[in-house]
């Protein structure tokens, strides 16, 4: 059983949990997820380490409630414990020295990519990010991204902050703007990373993506995360969730996201009564 420490509303469907997890705060790096059940009879389910506490021995999750068990999981609140936490699984990212990154998060993808960016600014690189969201309540860890970048640059679908539109323009305009990137770092919808892909293809910047297909056990056993990469079949879990963006099969992760959609339409009626 694992310890919620803390719990905090984010906006109306994101939260983030402070969870208390020596094991798995002692060993993971940023690009890291974990595998949790809320209960006994829960299912498994992935959600990156968007921050860690090696002295405090906690992981930080931040999740968006989209179906039955991110639901159960929002109603646990301090104090509660958590089933089962496996991890830290996946590769850690590859983050090299670069002079220039731009970090750009969609959404709830603001939260694994933070780490990552963290981490860079460690190292002594320069980061910028875009952070998109429908409305402005939608954008998430403003502040802490403002803490560790060079720029923070808003985009909203209906323009309540920063610019109106889509991030992909914002990233548009910066290149357009004779900004220099070694290297962008996209997280979000995977209708978002294709986007960004096919700009950042044109302009041959460097593309790294994180992939979120749906896993079981998470450890490489079963081939549920399988996506393509440069022709050849990866497993997410194990050989990702990081990958080279240009060289995703995007169409056909988008059909395999699509796979249970009726089956977990039917479990969260279930959880609703
Ligand atoms: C490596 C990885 C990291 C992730 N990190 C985060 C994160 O930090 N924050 C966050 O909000 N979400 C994250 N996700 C997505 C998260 O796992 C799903 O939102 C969650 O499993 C949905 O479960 P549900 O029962 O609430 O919804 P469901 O009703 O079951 O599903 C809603 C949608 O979530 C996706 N999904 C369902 N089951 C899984 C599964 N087992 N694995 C992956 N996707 C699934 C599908 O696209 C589905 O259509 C990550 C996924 C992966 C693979
Ligand atoms: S989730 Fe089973 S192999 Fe990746």
């Amino acid at each position: 059983m694992y310890r919620i420490l803390s719990k905090k509303i984010l906006n109306e469907t994101v939260q983030l949990m402070e969870i208390e997890a020596p094991y798995i705060a002692r060993r993971c790096e940023p690009g890291q997820f974990v595998i949790l059940r809320v209960d006994e009879n829960g299912e498994r389910i992935p959600l990156t380490i968007a921050d860690y506490d090696r002295e405090r021995k906690t992981v930080t999750i931040i999740y968006q409630i989209v179906g039955y068990s991110t639901k159960k999981l929002s109603q646990k609140e301090a104090g509660d414990t958590i089933q089962d936490i496996a991890g830290p699984l996946g590769k850690p990212s590859e983050l090299k020295k670069h002079k220039r990154v731009l970090g750009i998060g969609g959404g709830v993808g603001a939260a694994p990519l933070y780490p990552q960016i963290k981490k860079l600014s460690e190292m002594g690189v320069n980061v910028d990010v875009i952070l998109g969201g429908r409305t402005k309540e939608y954008v998430i860890l403003e502040d802490k991204f403002r803490e560790i970048c060079q720029n923070v640059y808003i985009a909203t679908d209906d323009g309540s902050r920063g610019h109106r539109g889509l991030v992909t323009d914002v990233l548009t305009k910066l290149i357009e703007e004779g900004k220099e990137y070694d290297e962008v770092i996209a997280i979000g919808p995977l209708v978002m990373m294709k986007a960004v892909c096919a700009i950042t293809r044109e302009y041959h910047i460097p593309t790294s993506v994180s992939l979120n297909p749906i896993m079981i056990d998470g450890t490489g056993m079963c081939g549920g995360c399988r996506v393509t990469v440069g022709g050849k079949i990866k497993f997410a879990c194990v050989d990702g969730p990081d990958f080279d963006g240009h060289l995703v099969d995007f169409e056909e992760c988008m059909r395999r996201q699509r796979m249970y959609k009726e089956e977990e339409h039917v479990c969260l009626i279930g959880l609703e009564g």
